[in-house]
């Protein structure tokens, strides 16, 4: 009974840490962001003012929530951004619920705005989408000119190296 207790638990974190080794690996921590964090998708918001100094890469999430009954989420090209022309949408991801959800699956500059005349109070925004950062080359790295885009995998490893240590009689016990 003690044996088989031990080998489930063994085997659990086992397959949670080589999910983590393995998503560490691909390089991929995508990020999901609220637009306008805590104000939502709504007037008297500068939007340029939230984007600045974020960055977008590809596979990053957009997530606009607002009230459904209001505005809406139009994705328009530059001339129309600029004009807030909503006649000739590229992309409306407008689906009813007030909580839309944009996949930036192409590194270019995408243009939101609502319809229904808010886009002239101010809600638009452009999001200029990147290519991924490539992952750092080697472990004991410098952070070169302060970059913040090895963050993630700086916290995460001596994070994963931690629960190893912490775990390793368990994993003598798997194995032997
Ligand atoms: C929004 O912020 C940007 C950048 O700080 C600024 O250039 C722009 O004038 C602001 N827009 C409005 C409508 O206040
Ligand atoms: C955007 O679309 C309009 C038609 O709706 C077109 O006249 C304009 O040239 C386009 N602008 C860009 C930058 O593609
Ligand atoms: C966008 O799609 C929604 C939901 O399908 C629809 O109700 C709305 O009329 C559309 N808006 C525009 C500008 O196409
Ligand atoms: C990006 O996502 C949109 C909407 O889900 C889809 O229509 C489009 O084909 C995708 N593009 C690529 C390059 O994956």
């Amino acid at each position: 009974m003690e044996v088989w207790r031990r080998e489930t638990v063994s085997s659990t974190l086992l397959l949670v840490l080589t999910c983590t080794i393995l998503f560490l690996m691909s390089g991929v921590s995508a990020t999901r962001f609220i637009v306008g964090a805590n104000m939502g998708w709504t007037s008297n918001v500068n939007y340029t003012e939230w984007a600045k100094g974020k960055h977008f890469y590809l596979g990053d999430w957009l997530f606009f929530v607002y009230d459904r009954n209001q505005m809406n989420v139009l994705e328009v090209n530059k001339t129309n951004y600029e004009t807030c022309n909503e006649n000739h949408p590229i992309h409306n991801w407008t689906t009813g619920a007030g909580r839309d959800v944009v996949p930036l699956n192409v590194t270019k500059t995408y243009y939101f705005i609502s319809g229904k005349g808010f886009c002239y109070g101010g809600m638009k925004v452009a999001v200029h989408v990147e290519k991924l950062p490539p992952p750092p080359a080697s472990l004991p790295e410098k952070s070169k000119n302060g970059s913040p885009s090895n963050y993630g995998s700086q916290i995460v490893l001596p994070a994963v190296f931690a629960i190893v240590a912490l775990f390793w009689d368990n994993f003598i016990g798997f194995w032997y």
